[in-house]
């Protein structure tokens, strides 16, 4: 939520920036601003809307550019997205401009204080704040550095912030609290990012931010200390293993296209090295160890939008492997209604970003209760697996369309490992359970590639729904989240009214929503396995067709018994009862995003959505 770039070095500020903003554009795009330093003066512009629009107002209207500068892609929270309320903000003089990513809580109070000693304060944001105090601040100390701590240490909230001054123009200042920021190492050069995207064409060295930090960011070097002015002790540098070809459309016209196309290599990459001979898994960074695992007596997920719906997968897997009870939570419910939580809970946190604020706020609640937390996230060095006790990396890559495709699917494999891990490390499971689920795992990648073969009936499909209002997605089992997360998807991606339901709940409400014509997915389960299950889900299909649905069924290959009711029938590869999530989704993503594309929706940048919400 909101993308903030900072660069001092050899080249032009202004157009390292724009390019950084470029790439962060999926965080926010309400309005985008940048400043820099030049002929001994700050230049600064800034505009509602996209960046393009900020990219014009450079062209019709062009700034002097220096070796130093920032910028900022925003999505709204204090004040509407107007220009007067887009980033950077100055103070009175013009000197002194900051960006910011988050939430100032007590921006009210210290508003009242500035404008009591005659400062004017011309937007409506909490971030207006910051720059004024930092011209104060600044003036009494003479060192931006030094002058960013002691007004860290006044605010409350979350807040990453990064601040040029025009009397100090080799230097940029940034901050973090609760929020992402990221140090780019470059030669000569260095760079501040809310993600590595925005400097990863110029440098893949980083550095991770810990909680409470002021880092200070020169051409030759980068000074990290604490809000109290001490040296931090516990800076991590590591190398970005994935470089900038990777965050580019390469050929697709859509991020989103990209990323449903990757999906095969994503989840071959997440299994990859995971299991040992003995069938054990490997985390990347645990410490846990297995004896309290083997203590565990219940588990608790915790994860918002996308995440949540592998949460809610999980589960089945989870209980059926290891036969501990297991909840998936709403992680901006969670910690609301007092959790029964101890050290013998393990909390599961899933974030593709690693920085949903409403998840690491969970995850923090548990870990005050005295439960260990394992993280599944997709992004190297982000708060939630910093402050876990074991975290599991799903390699997909850098995802950057706003609707989550590729982290899903890797999301999932990690959530199958996790509970094969657990059901081996409690001896509910064998070694050879174990690497025969491992192996279906392992075949699962061909078969997304299957599905990506023959999507262009579902895109044809699409387009012919593209005036409908509503669509409605059933399912039961594992396929009810995949309805859920098909829903969730139309919703995002073509702003229509779309539901998911358990087919079994339809007779009392849903079904009340059915009338001519109305298109419903229904996701059926196996044949094989619990075939009760099925047999309940055809019934479902015949109800909803005598009274007039279309029905959309996505169908195991080889089950004919639904086809006789399906008016469109969708066929998935053969694969086990609780796997089938992992090619079930796939048809509902290519679905979302034609549909999308035909109502001339923007299919990477949904509106008011953003990417990574780091704010509650
Ligand atoms: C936002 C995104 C979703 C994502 C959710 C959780 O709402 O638009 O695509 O699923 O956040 O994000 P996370 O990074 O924690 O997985």
């Amino acid at each position: 939520m909101c993308g903030i770039v900072g660069y001092v070095g050899g080249q032009c500020a202004l157009d390292v920036v724009l390019a950084g903003l470029r790439r962060l554009e999926y965080r926010g795009y309400d309005s985008a601003g940048v400043a820099v330093l030049a002929d001994g003066g700050l230049a600064a512009a800034r505009k509602a809307g996209k960046l393009a629009n900020l990219e014009k107002e450079l062209a019709d209207r062009p700034i002097p550019s220096g070796p130093t500068g920032i910028g900022h892609t925003r999505w709204a929270t204090h004040g509407g997205p107007t220009d007067a309320n887009a980033h950077p903000h100055l103070d009175n003089a013009g000197r002194v401009a900051v960006v910011h990513n988050g939430i100032i809580e007590n921006f009210a109070e210290l508003r009242e204080e500035l404008a009591g000693r005659g400062h004017r304060l011309t937007s409506e944001t909490d971030t207006e704040v910051v720059a004024h105090l930092l011209a104060e601040s600044f003036s009494s100390c003479g060192d931006l550095a030094e002058a960013m701590r002691q007004v860290c240490r006044r605010l409350e909230g979350a807040f990453t912030l990064v601040a040029v001054h025009a009397d100090d123009p080799d230097v940029v200042v940034g901050a973090r609290r609760n929020s992402p920021l990221v140090v780019g190492v470059g030669d000569g050069e260095n760079f501040l990012a809310s993600d590595v995207a925005a400097f990863i064409a110029h440098t893949r060295e980083a550095i991770e931010l810990g909680q409470d930090q002021v880092v200070e960011l020169r051409r030759e070097g980068v000074v990290v200390t604490g809000f109290d002015g001490a040296p931090a002790d516990d800076v991590r540098r590591y190398h970005v293993d994935w470089d900038a070809s990777a965050a580019e459309k390469g050929g697709y016209d859509y991020f989103m296209l990209k990323e449903i196309a990757e999906q095969p290599k994503a989840v071959a990459d997440t299994l990859l090295g995971r299991i040992d001979a003995g069938g054990a898994l490997l985390l990347d960074e645990v410490r846990i160890p297995a004896a309290e695992l083997r203590e565990v007596d219940k588990v608790v997920i915790v994860a918002c939008g996308t995440a949540y719906h592998a949460g809610l997968i999980a589960k089945y897997a989870i209980e059926h492997w290891t036969r501990i009870p297991c909840e998936t939570e709403l992680a901006s419910e969670f910690r609301y209604r007092d959790p029964i939580l101890d050290h013998r809970t393990l909390v599961i946190a899933i974030s593709q970003s690693g920085e949903t604020m409403d998840t690491l706020m969970a995850l923090r609640h548990a870990r005050e209760q005295g439960a260990r937390v394992l993280a599944i996230c997709n992004t190297n060095g982000s708060t939630i697996p910093r402050e876990s006790d074991a975290v599991l990396y799903t390699h997909a890559g850098p995802e950057v369309a706003v609707a989550s495709t590729k982290a899903f699917l890797t999301q999932l494999v990690a959530c199958y490992l996790v509970a094969l891990y657990l059901g081996q490390v409690r001896g509910t499971k064998w070694g050879d359970e174990v690497r025969s689920v491992v192996h279906d795992l392992a075949r699962i990648a061909r078969e997304v590639e299957e599905v990506l073969e023959t999507m262009e009936p579902v895109r044809e499909l699409a387009r012919s729904l593209a005036d409908q209002n509503t669509v409605l997605f059933l399912g039961r089992h594992v396929g009810y989240p995949v309805a859920l997360e098909g829903a969730l998807k139309l919703k995002e991606l073509a702003y229509m009214h779309a539901e998911g339901f358990a087919a079994g709940e339809l007779k009392h409400g849903p079904i009340a929503l059915i009338e001519k014509d109305v298109p419903v997915v229904v996701v059926v389960p196996s044949p094989r396995g619990r075939s009760v299950l099925h047999d309940k889900i055809v019934s479902n299909i015949q109800e909803i067709r005598a009274r007039g649905a279309r029905t959309i069924v996505i169908a195991e290959r080889g089950d004919e018994a639904v086809r006789p009711y399906a008016d469109h029938l969708v066929e998935i590869p053969v694969t086990p009862v609780l796997l089938q999530p992992l090619v079930a989704t796939v048809p509902l993503q290519v679905f979302a995003c034609e549909l999308a594309t035909a109502r001339g929706n923007e299919v990477d940048q949904p509106r008011n959505l953003a990417k990574s919400v780091t704010v509650e």
